[in-house]
């Protein structure tokens, strides 16, 4: 019945978000006014060249930079009138991110850096390590948890990170590249598991990737270029 079919939830909005880095004379304007919204269950991709903006946008929309104007909401949270010191508490409610390069702890193995975000998301210890070996047999590394970053290869690095990055179910994840140092095989393992993370799950997954063999998982393409949106195209699921 027509009006019977509930719309999607809106998840993240942003509206004419501008970033400002540094100021006066050596100011740089990375993002010119950007629109972009994603909704509950999508899995979108934010593509365009070196430098168009893409970390910059989603450092935005979670909560790891604030915006020079604009405006953004997370769910309930407008976070552009938020302070500052606010960002880590939403970040940690919110937001799921694989950063660009892992950001894995050094002195931690693979279980303890995927635990460590269980535990700030209130989880006892005994039960956060079980979970984050669960978590890491999903990304295919059971044999690997006791391994400390340094004694794996750049790919395992990357699959400790997506496992730590789903911990705690954040209802948004944020993948900034997370198939660009993997082999065909593990870049399909990994884009499976974000993909399931949007459509079993219902969350909302947003990734920035140059790596056209997973486009074709996208709900949506988002194409930026010198900070702006310039392009949306709406793909067909695998
Ligand atoms: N901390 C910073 N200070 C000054 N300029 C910055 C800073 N971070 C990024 N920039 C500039 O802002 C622009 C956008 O950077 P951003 O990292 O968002 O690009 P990107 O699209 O993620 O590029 P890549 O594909 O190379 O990762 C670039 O020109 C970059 O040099
Ligand atoms: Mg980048």
């Amino acid at each position: 019945m027509i009006g019977s079919v509930s719309k999607p939830k809106r998840v993240v909005e942003a509206t004419g978000v501008v970033k400002d880095y540094g100021d006066g004379a050596t100011a740089f304007r990375a993002l010119k006014g950007v629109d972009f919204h994603a909704d509950e269950g999508e899995f979108v991709i934010l593509s365009g060249p070196s430098g168009s903006g893409k970390t910059t946008l989603i450092s935005i929309l979670g909560c790891v930079l604030s915006a020079t104007a604009g405006h953004v909401r997370v769910l309930d949270d407008v976070i552009t009138a938020a302070p500052e010191s606010d960002l880590p508490k939403l970040r940690l409610a919110y937001i799921g991110f694989i950063f660009q390069g892992h950001n894995l702890i050094a002195s931690m193995s693979a279980q303890e850096n995927v635990a460590i975000m269980l535990a700030l998301r209130g989880w006892n210890s005994i039960d956060a390590k079980k979970e984050a070996a669960r978590l890491l047999s999903l990304v295919e590394l059971s044999d690997k948890i006791e391994s400390l970053p340094a004694d794996l290869s750049g790919g395992q690095r990357q699959r400790v990170s997506i496992a730590r990055c789903i911990a705690g179910n954040p209802p948004i994840v944020l993948a900034d590249e997370p198939t660009a140092s993997l082999d065909a095989q593990t870049g399909q393992l990994v884009t499976e598991v974000l993909h399931n993370i949007a459509k079993k799950r219902g969350h909302t997954v947003i990734t920035v990737t140059h790596d056209n063999r997973i486009y074709h998982f996208a709900d949506r393409i988002v194409h930026i270029e010198d900070g702006l949106i310039i392009d949306e195209k709406k793909d067909s699921h695998p």
